[in-house]
Order: C-alpha cells, then structure tokens, then sequence
C-alpha cells in the first residue's frame, strides 16, 4: 500500500485534506479525508442577544452567508414559536432560489470543471466543427457563432503565449483521464468565461430582496425588512429581469454542457466512478402551491429508492471519536509530530476538524443529488419531466445519477427546476399584493417572549440539508449548534469505522497517474465541499495551527 497525501483538495472555500491509500495497480483501498480549518462560531454566539443570532451565524461561511442567517433566524423563531407573514417567506425564498443558482453555476465552471476540461487541448479547436458540436446537445446553443470561438482562442492563445494562465495554471494539462474533444473543451470554456458575468448578474438578484451580497442583510426574527422592494414593481421587475436572463444561459449552455460531460464520460459513469453507498437524505421544503412543495423529503438506504423512509430528525446524532475534540467537545488536536509537522491519518487516530454526524446510525449523502432523487422518487409532478428529459437525451438510467457526473447534472436539472419554481413564486407575491396582503414582519414584544426555549431550523441549501439549533437561557443564548451539508459528506470515520460519503466514493478508483491524482479531486470536487461550513472556529493566526494544543495541556 501506497499513500498519496493530497492538501488542499478545493480552490476555495476552506481547506480540505485526502489521504488515499493504493495498492499496487493503484487502485483507491482506503481514504481518509479531513477538514483542516477549525471554525468556532458557536463559541462567538453564546450570550448573545438571539435576534442577533442570524447575523453571527451568517459568518460562518463567505460563501453559504444566506444559508445560516436564515437557519438561524428560523432556529430563533421556532424558539419562540412565532409564525412569519407569508409574504415574508415567499421573499426569503427569492433570495435562496437565486443563491442556489448561484452557487450551482460557480461551483460547476469556476470550481470543478477543469477537473474535466483540458484548456491546452481546447487550443486545438476548429470553431467552424465546434459550432456543429455544440448543436449535438442544444437547438439553439449559448453564444455559438463561429466569431466568437475564434475570439476565445485568441484570448486563450494570448493568455498560454504572455505564460499567464491565471486561473488555469493548476490544471493537469494533457492527462490521461480526459476525454474531451478539442471543440467540447473550447464550448466548455467559453461558458466558463460566459460564466463570470453570469456572477455578477445573478448577484444583483439576490441583493434587490437582501440589501446586499453577500452576507444579506434584510432577514430579521419575524420576517423580513424588504417591504419597500417587495412594493415596488420596478424592483420586481428588475428581480425577474436577471432571472429570465440566467436561465437563458441555464438552459442553453449550463444544462448542455452537463449532458456534453453525460455522454463523454459514459464510461466512467456506467463504472458508478464516484459512488457513494447510496444512502441519501433530505429535509424538503419550500413551499409551492397548496400541498406542493419543491422538494420532498425523505431517507433512502443503500440507493433502495423504491422504499423511501420518512426523515425523523430525532435519529441524527454527532460523534467524535476520530474528529479533534473530547467527550467534553473541547478542542483536542493532536495531528502535529514532534517537529510541527502534519502527521497523516492513521487506521484509528483522530484526523479531522469535522465531527461525524449519523443517521440512525449511518452516514448519509446530502445535497442536489440526494434532494432531486428523493423528489423524483417521490413522485412530485413538479420535478418529473425535468429528470425524464435529461435521462432521455443521454440514454442514462436514473442509477447513473449517483456518480461524480451524476452530482454534476442534478445540479444542472436543479437549477433549470428552480428558474420554472421563480417565475410562479413571484406570481404568488404578487397575487398577494393585489389583495393587499402586504405583511412582511410578525409584531412580538421581545420582552415578553419566554426567557428559556429551545428551537432548530432544518432547511435545504445548496449544497445540502443545513440543520441549526438553539437553547436560550435569561432571554441569552446559551448553546448553539450547527450540521452543515458538508459536514454529513466529509464525516470521518468513528469507531463504527463507517466511511463518509467523500471516503466511499473514493473507494475502487484507479489512478492513471500517482503523482497527478486527478481522479480524486474530481470526486470531491462533485460534492462542491465547503469546509468553511462543515467545521466551526477560525484560526486568525493563519498557520498557527499548533495553538490549539492550547486547552488541553
Ligand atoms: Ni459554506
């Protein structure tokens, strides 16, 4: 057994650590993968003010900023039991549609795609043949005239000829495991540039209903502070502006390139290259029309999708054997050798910052995945032709979803699914106004709420389940606790020595070439890993990581 230590595995986002050992046809037997930032926003929230809460929470992650300010404000509010204004809610989940578009679209071109995409190949390309290409997974393809292929070239040619290659100057150009054709790298990397402005566009979307971006500012216990937007037709119109325009690009480059990567990397996909063991979870929720909702909820074992059980949130429970804490949960790192370097992970240390969450005692999948699965299986009409139409289009089985590409597409239908759920979810709100419906906020007398309550908030994020929860003693927080998506996908083992979704689906992959383990970022990559999420106290001190020997003598 050999092993290859890979840190770090993301490009943001917090650091994540592999540690794969493989045998002598290098063959993945065993992985251990670990968070290496300690985060400690729970420590920051004990007494405080708990209408406070959502704004501290919001910090714990640059990226999932909206995520945790709402998981924490509806914690608070279930505390208290306070029901929000209708309204209210259909404007916090404008604000979360437009994040997981986001979020979706970033993550696939700026944050994973080079794991399938060769940049020096794409320099190669025939625009005339690419145009033709691209026609093969779309009537109407994104900017596909043969002019603007040729500019691309231009602009990547300058960029390999000055030696700048900015952004992909990390890649492993020329390795074995891709598959792409000169002219699917050059569609694909003209959407990753395409993809850029998207950012900017889809971020003003978020900031009309939440002040700003990131970090929203307008969610408050009780409801929302927006009402000003949510009366005026121009901001409304603006709002459904940018979304008609990012669907454009959702539904002609996004989807296709996901369908592109489907067909191109058939064989990996018919391998289950990148499975997990098929136990999937999520919470569901948001709320549609009448019963409807957008997603449904429910628990999946071992990909037996036929039997869906219902999700109990009284069978989740966290472990930390083999994470950096004691039975008190204070900080017990122990990763450093006597030099001060790193040790790597061994078949039964501590080697992780993230705690190992079980459901019923398992370890679970969460994400777009596990969500449009569970929704699909469910039988929700919303989903169903969205799901047929990409299975039809590349002759998969709805079992090759649960791969490394299959992550990839569900976030693609995911969003396509979203963009259709927008446009009737402003029709609501407005339809509401017309009535003169125009509450946003629920009126409480904060002194007169309970001065000791319990609550948690369990939502659906971009990345997966998010779970918050709150005590409150003399009207002050006394405990706080989060499970993040990531924090179920990057579980380490515990003494039930079970592996987390990242671990198992590392598990049987063979590396072309040792020293350029591509195979195992793509892996991770798939699961879009936000380890600012999935651990929680910052290390201001940059790389002093031997501090944290402190408080344990
Ligand atoms: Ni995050």
């Amino acid at each position: 057994m050999k092993k290859i230590v890979i840190d770090p595995v993301t490009r943001i986002e917090g650091h994540l650590r592999a540690e794969v050992e493989i045998d002598e046809n290098n063959i993945i037997r065993e992985a251990y993968v670990s968070g290496q930032l300690f985060r400690g926003i729970e420590m920051i929230l004990k007494n405080r003010d708990p209408r406070d809460a959502g704004l501290l929470a919001g910090r714990i992650c640059g990226v999932c900023t909206n995520s945790h300010f709402r998981g924490a404000i509806t914690a608070v509010e279930n505390a208290y039991s306070l029901a929000v204004p209708k309204n209210a809610e259909i404007i916090r989940d404008l604000i979360a549609m437009a994040l997981f578009i986001q979020d979706h679209v970033v993550h696939f071109y700026h944050l994973h795609m080079l794991d399938f995409v060769d940049v020096v190949s794409a320099l190669s390309a025939n625009p005339q043949a690419t145009t033709q290409e691209a026609h093969k997974y779309h009537s109407h393809p994104f900017r596909n005239a043969h002019a603007h292929y040729e500019a691309v070239l231009t602009k990547l040619d300058t960029f390999v000829k000055a030696g700048r290659l900015g952004p992909f100057s990390n890649g492993y150009w020329g390795h074995k495991a891709y598959r792409l054709t000169p002219e699917q790298n050059l569609i694909l990397l003209s959407h990753y540039l395409e993809a850029l402005k998207f950012q900017t566009h889809i971020s003003k979307a978020i900031a009309i209903f939440g002040g700003k971006t990131p970090h929203p500012q307008t969610l408050v216990v009780g409801g929302v502070t927006s009402v000003a937007d949510m009366l005026n037709p121009q901001r409304l119109n603006d709002y459904l502006f940018i979304i008609k325009e990012v669907k454009e690009f959702i539904h002609r480059a996004y989807l296709p390139d996901t369908k592109l990567l489907a067909i191109a990397y058939r064989d990996e996909i018919k391998a289950g290259v990148g499975r997990a063991n098929g136990n999937f979870m999520s919470v569901g929720g948001y709320a549609f029309e009448g019963e409807l909702q957008l997603f449904e909820s429910g628990v999946v074992y071992g990909h037996d999708f036929d039997t869906i059980h219902p999700f109990d949130e009284h069978q989740i429970t966290e472990r930390i054997d083999r994470a950096w804490y004691n039975e008190a949960h204070e900080i017990e790192y122990t990763d450093l050798n006597e030099d001060g370097t790193l040790k790597t992970a061994t078949s039964h240390d501590k080697y992780s910052w993230v705690k190992a969450p079980r459901y019923n005692n398992q370890t679970m999948e969460t994400g777009p995945l596990a969500r449009m699965a569970i929704t699909y299986k469910k039988g929700n009409p919303l989903v169903q032709s969205f799901i047929d139409e990409f299975l039809e289009a590349t002759q998969l089985e709805f079992i090759d979803l649960s791969t490394t590409v299959g992550r990839n597409a569900a976030r693609a239908i995911e969003s396509e699914y979203i963009c259709e759920y927008i446009f009737k979810l402003i029709g609501n709100l407005i339809q509401n106004i017309k009535y003169y419906d125009t509450q946003t906020w629920t009126h409480y007398d904060f002194n007169a709420l309970p001065l000791q309550a319990k609550g948690r908030a369990f939502l659906e994020v971009p990345r997966g389940m998010l779970s918050h929860f709150v005590s409150i003693d003399e009207g002050k927080i006394s405990n706080y606790s989060v499970i993040a998506p990531t924090t179920w996908n990057a579980s380490p083992k515990n003494y039930d020595a079970l592996r987390g979704a990242y671990e198992e689906a590392l598990i049987g992959i063979k590396l072309e070439d040792p020293k350029n383990p591509l195979e195992v970022l793509k892996v991770l990559h798939s699961f879009d890993p936000c380890l600012a999420c999935a651990v929680h106290i910052i290390d201001t001190k940059g790389k002093e990581l031997s501090r944290f020997k402190i408080g344990n003598g």
